[in-house]
């Protein structure tokens, strides 16, 4: 099958140009001047529109275990909403529960994944259980293509790892060229803000952001940073939201240091003030790090510009607003953690083109390239180039749309952004050559998405 996409503006991270792009089978075959190619099996008219690289979402939470329930999202449903935003690849977490093994963690994800997805999709594992066993199994779970490992700063008692624990996994990945991820918030010093909350009857989601205030953020970055520094293992800052935990990104990062980090649309668009939302509203935007005070916004989308932040991802964690955020009322610490918004990342960057904060080539980057080089997927995913999986998005950049939970297709009975005028939208989404999005339909189906055995990274060996 010849799949001809003709006219388009082809956006790449490295620069744009009008072109044909040829599909045959599940991979790109040609990019030439526009009419070259004159005959295919099937023929998408671009013009007018952009052709990216399929959307790569790093951080994603489907069916993730949490407080006694799950996210909303399976792997069907989340990859399929990933699909109708132009996400073509997403790489989730598996979830290690502490006293049991990566390996049969990496078994049971497997299990809830294979034969699911809509879109092709990769894992990251949580380590949640630092010992000799654990740090042993990173290398089996390094060759089966998992290998970046999150931890945890915050959640004592669930995910917390002690400054010693975490020492010895970066020992771990700085002798494998492994990734550690990191969750950056001083976790210890969070919980006596909370308890102190609670006992003193303060208990309304907003406190959830006001006990964790973005100097822990800064203050567990810095920390993260300088145990990296100590044992030589490269490092990457999940879900940066404040401006002093991007000042400590920045400066190691002067200094010469390997150290990445990734921030979110929810900390570009959103603030504590949706968390201060009355009537319990404010649950739905409960996530952590927490929305943050509008000033913080400028300093992220200047990290985007600078690279101090070079991935964007949306740490996608859906908790139904019934049932399940509401399992907060009356106290915020025990409300879900989590947003959801794997459908709109494309979206809301699009909207930071049009706004004139990034590039349409830094657009494609931080959702795309940088993700796929990061990640072990590159040139396989994140570019449009000869051989590379036909991942690809035809972008309306003209098109105008409104969001809400009446026409999003996450499995979540409310959205952050409801009501959000957005220029810009997807109109055809590839996956792997296959047609599975246009004309405003799914033409997917569950199981075409293939897991993904990651190489190492290119950033952070
Ligand atoms: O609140 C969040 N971010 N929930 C998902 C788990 C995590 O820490 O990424
Ligand atoms: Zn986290
Ligand atoms: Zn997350
Ligand atoms: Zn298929």
């Amino acid at each position: 099958m010849r799949t001809l996409i003709r006219n388009g503006t082809v956006i790449n991270a490295g620069g744009t140009l009008r072109a044909d792009v040829l599909v045959e089978g599940e991979k790109i075959s040609a990019i030439t001047a526009p009419g070259v190619i004159e005959t295919a099996d099937a023929y998408i008219e671009a013009d007018d529109k952009y052709v990216l690289p399929g959307g790569i979402d790093a951080h994603t939470h489907m069916e993730m275990p949490f407080g006694g329930t799950f996210s909303a999202d399976t792997f069907f449903t989340g990859t399929r909403a990933a699909a109708w935003g132009g996400t073509t690849t997403i790489i989730d977490f598996a979830v290690q529960a502490k006293g049991t093994s990566l390996l049969s963690t990496l078994d049971k994800w497997h299990e809830k994944a294979d034969g699911h997805c809509a879109v092709d999709y990769g894992f990251h594992m949580i380590v949640s259980d630092v010992n000799d066993q654990s740090l042993k199994e990173m290398e089996s779970c390094i060759d089966a293509g998992v290998n970046s490992f999150k931890m945890f700063m915050a959640y004592p008692g669930v995910f917390y790892a002690t400054d010693g624990e975490i020492l010895r996994a970066m020992q771990k990945a700085a002798g494998t060229g492994a990734t550690v991820m990191m969750h950056a918030e001083n976790g210890i010093a969070i919980d006596e803000l909370v308890a102190q909350a609670i006992a003193e009857g303060r208990t309304d989601p907003v406190e959830h952001g006001l006990t964790r205030p973005p100097e822990l953020e800064g203050e567990a970055t810095s920390r993260a940073i300088q145990l990296a520094r100590v044992t030589g293992a490269p490092l990457y800052i999940v879900h940066l939201s404040a401006s002093q935990a991007l000042a400590a990104v920045a400066a190691a990062r002067n200094d010469g240091q390997n150290v990445f980090a990734e921030t979110c649309p929810q900390y570009l668009y959103l603030s504590i003030e949706d968390l201060a939302k009355p009537d319990f509203e404010g649950s739905k935007y409960v996530a952590s790090p927490p929305l943050r005070p509008k000033e913080h916004q400028a300093d992220l989308w200047r990290g985007l510009r600078t690279n101090d932040l070079s991935v964007v991802s949306t740490d996608h964690c859906p908790f139904c607003f019934k049932d399940q955020k509401e399992l907060g009322r009356g106290d915020f610490s025990k409300i879900p953690n989590g947003i959801p918004g794997v459908e709109h990342r494309m979206d809301l960057l699009h909207q930071g083109v049009v706004a004139g904060e990034i590039t349409l080539q830094r657009w494609v980057e931080v959702t795309s390239a940088t993700p796929a080089r990061m990640f072990g997927l590159y040139p396989r995913k994140g570019v449009i180039a000869p051989g590379a999986d036909a991942d690809i998005v035809v972008y309306d950049p003209a098109v105008r749309q409104t969001l809400g939970v009446a026409t999003h297709h996450m499995a979540v009975d409310y959205s952050a952004y409801e009501g959000m005028s957005i220029t810009g939208g997807v109109s055809t989404v590839l996956s792997r050559g296959s047609v599975v999005i246009s004309d405003g339909e799914f033409h997917g189906h569950e199981g075409h998405g293939r897991f993904l055995s990651r190489e190492l990274s290119q950033y952070l060996v």
